[in-house]
């Protein structure tokens, strides 16, 4: 993993954070990509350096294609090499209504961060990692694509493009030795869930087999995974991370 470049959108915080800090423990040079923070992102930075890692924060809109380019274009400029790995892990918001409150621009709000980000991220890293004969494209998803969550039309439609997307581009990618996988996590509590009570939990937990909550290194160690050499005959598959939830 030592020669390999990630790029993690959304890096500076919850579950992007410990993918990114992941990676760079096991030698991958991480950029850390952000939007609005950039006191998290330098943070993660420096948390990734003072172990030994290496990782720059680039800021760039995920959704826009203009600032996309750019931050490929920045990545290999301040790494010196091509990116080889991509966790489109960046969302925005993500409210609940009812079919009665959303609309379709509240589709498209959701649609933004699970396709076209990873679209356009994708299109911009292909030409090197098709070049290189190697890469690896990890799509973040959600448990609520099995699960269906009522008042959360928006974002379950969304979160459900991710599989049929990951299955035509790994079709499409293996002969050039890109595998393209998507993990779904589970409930796995962040900053932005601020304190869960413990109704939620215990409610959340009645049909989790394991018995407890997600943590940001579960997810970040199948993303590891399946960024490494061992998951090479891996492609196209929709892995769940979420103490066995959903079957
Ligand atoms: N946590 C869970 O329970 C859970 C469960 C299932 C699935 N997921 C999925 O896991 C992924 C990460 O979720 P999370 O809970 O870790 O989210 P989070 O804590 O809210 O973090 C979101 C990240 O995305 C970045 N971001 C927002 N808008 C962006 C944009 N336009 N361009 C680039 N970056 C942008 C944020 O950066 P700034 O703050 O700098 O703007 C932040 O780093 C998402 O795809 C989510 O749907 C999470």
């Amino acid at each position: 993993m030592q020669e390999k470049v990630a790029l993690v959108t959304g890096g500076s915080k919850g579950l992007g954070k410990g993918i990114a800090s992941n990676l760079a423990s096991s030698g991958v040079t991480v950029i850390i990509n952000f939007n609005r923070d950039q006191e998290s992102a330098d943070a993660v930075v420096h948390d990734i350096r003072e172990k030994g890692g290496q990782a720059f924060a680039i800021q760039a809109d995920v959704t826009r294609e203009e600032e996309v380019n750019r931050l490929v274009a920045e990545a290999e400029k301040q790494t010196g090499r091509p990116i080889n790995i991509v966790v489109n892990n960046a969302t925005g918001p993500q409210p609940e209504y009812s079919l009665e409150e959303v609309t379709w621009d509240d589709y498209l709000d959701q649609l933004l961060f699970t396709t076209k980000a990873p679209l356009l991220l994708t299109k911009a890293v292909l030409p090197s990692m098709k070049e290189e004969k190697w890469g690896r494209i990890i799509n973040i998803g959600s448990e609520v694509v099995e699960l269906g969550n009522a008042h959360f039309s928006n974002y379950v439609t969304a979160k459900s493009a991710v599989v049929g997307m990951t299955r035509s581009w790994a079709s499409e990618l293996g002969e050039h030795g890109i595998t393209v996988n998507a993990v779904h996590p589970g409930f796995t509590p962040v900053e932005r869930h601020g304190e869960v009570s413990e109704e939620t939990e215990t409610s959340y937990l009645r049909d989790v087999p394991l018995k407890r909550m997600g943590e940001p290194q579960d997810i970040a160690n199948a993303v590891r995974f399946l960024s490494s050499d061992d998951a090479s005959f891996i492609t196209g598959q929709n892995i769940s991370v979420n103490g066995g939830k959903t079957f």
